[in-house]
């Protein structure tokens, strides 16, 4: 299964897919994509012999330009499977369809609840006693595409922001390596009736 995942930032998603590569997992990573030039996620990608490229949005006239500038640079590597992690961009309707049923997203979140920005913050206002992490392929309806897989994490008293990003972290590099190896293996897919893993509707 060939993967271009789009980033723009630490990539810590992306080191626990590239880690997850290999051992039986047909999962293989053949570009990284940013649209910031300083995201760490580059240098992960280089150590591991990943081809990079840098596509600053800035650059570009419009979210239409930009977009249709990243999926030609995408489709050089005749992608199975895009893969968002920390890629802080809104897609195009346009580049949305071009990828439909094979655009998977994580979300710092439960979803439905929490999208958009500052999850964790937005969790610990609410007082929310659980939280957590979704992964879900990409429609056109922001973070509200179908799940494929979510994480729920305790919010515990005393909580600050980092400490409870810190525990969804460590949750969401368990669940996006487990739905991408999902989908590589053929078993997980996007049918007009949602997320369907192994035949069944999730
Ligand atoms: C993660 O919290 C992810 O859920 C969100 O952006 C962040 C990316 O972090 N979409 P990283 O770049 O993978 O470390």
């Amino acid at each position: 299964c060939n993967a271009v995942v789009l980033i723009s930032g630490s990539g810590s998603n992306l080191q626990a897919l590239i880690d997850s590569q290999g051992e039986g997992n047909p999962l293989r990573i053949r570009a990284v994509l940013s649209n910031r030039a300083d995201a760490y996620g580059l240098t992960r990608a280089k150590n591991a012999g990943i081809a990079t490229q840098v596509l600053d949005h800035r650059a570009y006239e419009g979210r239409e330009a930009f977009d249709a500038a990243l999926m030609e640079a995408i489709d050089v590597f005749r992608p199975d499977l895009v893969i968002l992690a920390g890629f802080m961009r809104i897609l195009s309707p346009a580049f949305v369809r071009h990828y439909e049923g094979r655009l998977l997203n994580i979300h710092p979140s439960l979803l439905p609840r929490h999208k958009g920005l500052h999850t964790h913050r937005r969790a610990l206002e609410a007082q929310d006693s659980e939280h957590g992490c979704s992964v879900h392929f990409v429609t056109k309806e922001l973070d509200g595409g179908p799940l494929v897989i979510q994480a729920v994490v305790p919010v515990q008293p005393g909580d600050s922001e980092e400490t409870l990003a810190l525990r969804v972290y460590l949750q969401e590099h368990r669940i996006y390596p487990q739905a991408v190896r999902w989908f590589a293996e053929g078993r997980l897919r996007l049918t007009p009736q949602g997320a369907v893993l192994d035949g069944e509707t999730l």
